[in-house]
């Protein structure tokens, strides 16, 4: 089976993400295996936005683990609080980084990445908790705003339903 995005009317970015959300929604819903859903939401994102680096790092105790990804080797672990992941999931929200030289203790998996955003996602229920931290790299500086935290968060929402 082939599966295609169609962003017919898409010109801005705002549309293209508008136009995917319900897509990407159809194509991860009803699947109940944790990583088979961040590995399709990884190569989903990847293809229709060119993300240099897009992925995941899931939380395993007081570090953030590697998980499904798409781009170049990564870093396998993280602590709570290093690095813009460690920081969005002791913080508890998004952070967007426009030069990731300027923000103290960036972790560089490559000497590429010059801007960054880092989503969490949370456990659905009562109380939630960081389940995992979405992160995605430029290779341009200031590529992220508050269109790509408004829907990325939407994207982390859906996802929070295959977390467990
Ligand atoms: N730059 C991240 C580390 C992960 S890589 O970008 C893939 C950070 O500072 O947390």
């Amino acid at each position: 089976m082939e599966h295609q995005f169609i962003l017919s009317g898409a010109s801005t970015k705002e549309e293209r993400y508008r136009e995917f959300l319900p897509q990407f929604e159809s194509l991860v819903s009803d699947v109940d295996d944790e990583i088979a859903v961040l590995a399709n939401a990884a190569a989903a994102l990847r293809e229709v936005f060119g993300f240099f680096w897009i992925g995941f790092y899931r939380v395993k105790g007081d570090c953030l683990i590697l998980g499904p990804f798409q781009g170049s080797v990564a870093c396998f672990r993280i602590k709570k609080g290093k690095g813009v992941c460690g920081a969005a999931w002791e913080q508890g929200h998004t952070i967007i980084v426009p030069d990731v030289d300027k923000f103290p203790g960036h972790i560089a998996c490559s000497s590429l990445s010059r801007s960054e955003i880092v989503v969490p996602v949370f456990s659905s229920g009562k109380e939630p908790v960081v389940k995992c931290v979405l992160d995605i790299d430029s290779e341009q500086y200031a590529t992220f705003d508050d269109v790509d935290k408004c829907y990325l968060e939407k994207i982390a929402d859906i996802l929070s339903q295959s977390l467990y």
